[in-house]
């Protein structure tokens, strides 16, 4: 049998990295070993990783001799930052580096970097409809991950960038589920008028890296924007609405109100909404429902995440 080819996954216990170790480890015919990265082999996550197949390797990204180890002899990596634990657009651009470097110095054949789109290209830091954040970003979370994409041209790496979506996950875990307006009916808030916004389930994102890795190098170099569908806010009430089984409307806010609700990361998200909402059609386009289910067949709909998580969808 041919020698299996090792893919080191980062963020492999958390919702990204998670599907794709998951996806691999249950193709079994594929020829893929999975290298999941951690910083606790003890963890749950991790536990249940190594039970379904998974080599457990200890790295940090902010040890850049345990990143390099954990690719030592991998075919392929999956990378990916984690902005919402430390709110540091800087720390993400530093992290990028760490894991380009690495990937040149191990030989990666095949990287997949879970980048964003740097959205001063469209909305430069003096345009003045949205505040520049932290000094030299418009949405930091996406600019950063969006600058990073140099790091991996210059040092060579084979990479393909791949474009995320918003998780409907974050409906359970983020916050942003519907809850009782003050006539106490169910709001779904989202700061976008009547534009549509790519979304997916967080699971896919993982299956879908899974069918790029599985086409070898015909997407390297390549950028590729995934979504399950592409929806307004009034669809997704509207759905969000079927699922729970009462009403769910749709709170049209504007972003400057968003950006001021104080919670951290408002601004940024804030900000967010506005660059979907006011660069639709380039944000939209670069994200095909089509294209996702051709690397992903298991693609799942909004109905059909709904249909399986809406119960955990906290309401009050
Ligand atoms: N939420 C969305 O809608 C959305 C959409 C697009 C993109 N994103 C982006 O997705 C990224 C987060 O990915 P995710 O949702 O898959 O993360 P996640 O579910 O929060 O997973 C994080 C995992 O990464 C590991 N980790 C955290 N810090 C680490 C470090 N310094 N070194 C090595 N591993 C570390 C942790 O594993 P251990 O504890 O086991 O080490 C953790 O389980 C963010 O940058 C965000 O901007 C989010």
């Amino acid at each position: 049998m041919a020698e299996r080819k090792i893919v080191t996954v980062f963020g492999a216990t958390g919702a990204q990295g998670g599907g794709l170790a998951r996806s691999l480890l249950a193709d079994r015919d594929g020829g893929w070993s999975v290298r999941a990265v951690t910083r606790d082999e003890s963890s749950p996550a991790a536990r249940s990783l190594a039970r379904a197949g998974a080599e457990l390797v200890r790295a940090d990204l902010d040890d850049a001799a345990s990143v390099e180890r954990a690719l030592e002899g991998a075919y392929g990596a999956y990378f990916v930052t984690f902005f919402w634990a430390h709110f540091s657009p800087e720390r993400e651009l530093a992290e990028a580096r760490t894991m380009a470097d690495a990937a040149r110095r191990a030989g990666v054949r095949h990287a997949i970097w879970s980048t964003l789109e740097d959205t001063r290209r469209w909305i430069p830091l003096d345009d003045p409809r949205m505040p520049t954040l932290m000094g030299r970003y418009k949405v930091p979370h996406f600019d950063a991950k969006g600058e990073g994409d140099q790091y991996f041209r210059d040092a060579g790496v084979p990479t393909t960038f791949l474009l995320t979506s918003f998780y409907w996950d974050n409906l359970i875990h983020f916050g942003m589920g519907p809850k009782p307006g003050a006539d106490g009916q169910l709001e779904f808030v989202l700061p976008m008028g009547g534009a549509q916004m790519p979304g997916i389930a967080a699971e896919d994102i993982g299956r879908c890296a899974h069918g790029i890795l599985g086409r070898g190098d015909e997407l390297v170099g390549r950028t590729v924007g995934i979504a399950g569908e592409h929806l307004s806010g009034a669809e997704m009430a509207a759905a969000l609405g079927r699922a729970l089984g009462r009403p769910v409307r749709h709170a049209d806010v504007p972003p400057e109100v968003y950006r001021g609700f104080g919670f951290p990361g408002a601004e940024d998200l804030g900000n967010m909404f506005q660059f979907y909402r006011d660069c639709e059609r380039d944000f939209r386009a670069a994200r095909s429902v089509e294209f996702s289910r051709e690397l992903n067949p298991a693609l799942q709909s909004f109905g059909q995440w709904l249909a399986a998580n809406a119960a955990r969808i906290p309401v009050a």
